[in-house]
């Protein structure tokens, strides 16, 4: 690793390599997770159509995506169609994000390739268009055999529908183990199965099974919140909020998020020091505030 990562870091532009000189290569974030907003504010700043801020982004997508992979970032998983966006958004613009993203795939893939990055989605994606599904089928496998960042693109995605799927995923699993032991769901039920579903099972039902928890979630254009995205997985990611819209949004807003990442403490529940509870003093009865 270290002879391939030196090689691809020499192609960093200047102002990213800055950056990444100043982070710690030990505590690089393992998944980073993007909400990538902004596109129509974009376009309407400019008097251009909203169409146009899309077009934009899917620009960013690439110039990210290649930083990451120079970086050896494993994971990269970008909020490209929320489930809500295909229910809500004008049918013109669903169809030309629809078409956005079978161009950007096509056009791409050379690139995915030459920089070493496989393909994944997540969401509810045998609803998409059937001729768009074929193409991200096509990209998947074309990008199969990479072995540097996993760029996941969550289409028609929402995190409460991935966990009402996890759970169904569960359920169904119950019923294919009474079937196979020719028992019911209730014996099962009865003989302590109920207890083997912990957070475990929920996580490894989720699209994302196979990929660790995201330790850094990225907000562009200033909008704080979380928009039904990856709610189970991002319990203790690190949150980083940019006002940038994502059509400005490059590979060294990636850096720069990462370099905010490595300031932050991550205690995960816990503490940062040694200590001992044996001086601990009786807590007080609460004092009442008159
Ligand atoms: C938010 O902008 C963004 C989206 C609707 C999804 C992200 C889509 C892209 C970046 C385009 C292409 C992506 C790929 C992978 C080809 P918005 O319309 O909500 O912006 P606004 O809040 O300013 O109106």
């Amino acid at each position: 690793m270290p002879l391939k990562q030196a090689l691809r870091i020499q192609e960093l532009t200047p102002e990213e390599l800055a950056v990444y000189r100043t982070l710690d290569p030990a505590r690089m974030p393992e998944h980073v997770a993007i909400i990538m907003d902004g596109n129509g504010r974009w376009a309407g700043k400019r008097a251009l159509k909203r169409f146009l801020g899309h077009q934009r982004g899917a620009d960013s997508v690439q110039f990210v995506v290649e930083t990451a992979s120079r970086i050896n970032l494993p994971y990269l998983t970008l909020y490209a169609f929320s489930l809500e966006n295909n229910l809500r958004r004008p049918k013109a613009e669903v169809t030309f994000l629809m078409k956005l993203l079978r161009n950007y795939l096509t056009g791409n893939v050379k690139r995915m390739n030459d920089n070493n990055v496989r393909m994944a989605y997540i969401g509810r994606t045998h609803e998409l268009p059937p001729e768009v599904q074929e193409i991200m089928q096509w990209a998947q496998e074309e990008t199969a055999r990479n072995t540097g960042t996993t760029l996941t693109l969550a289409l028609n995605y929402g995190s409460r529908a991935e966990i009402v799927d996890a759970v169904r995923g569960i359920v169904l699993d119950l019923v294919a183990e009474a079937i196979r032991r020719g028992c019911s769901v209730d014996d099962l039920l009865g003989a302590g199965a109920l207890h083997q579903v912990d957070e475990a099972t929920l996580s490894r039902h989720m699209y994302t099974g196979a990929m660790p928890d995201p330790d850094l979630l990225i907000r562009t254009s200033g909008e704080m919140r979380i928009s039904n995205y990856l709610l189970w997985q991002i319990a203790y990611a690190e949150l980083f909020m940019t006002d940038r819209l994502w059509p400005d949004f490059r590979g060294l807003h990636l850096l720069e998020g990462i370099a905010a990442f490595q300031q932050r403490s991550r205690r995960f529940g816990g503490l940062d020091t040694e200590f001992t509870d044996e001086s601990l003093p009786e807590p007080l009865m609460p004092a009442l505030v008159p």
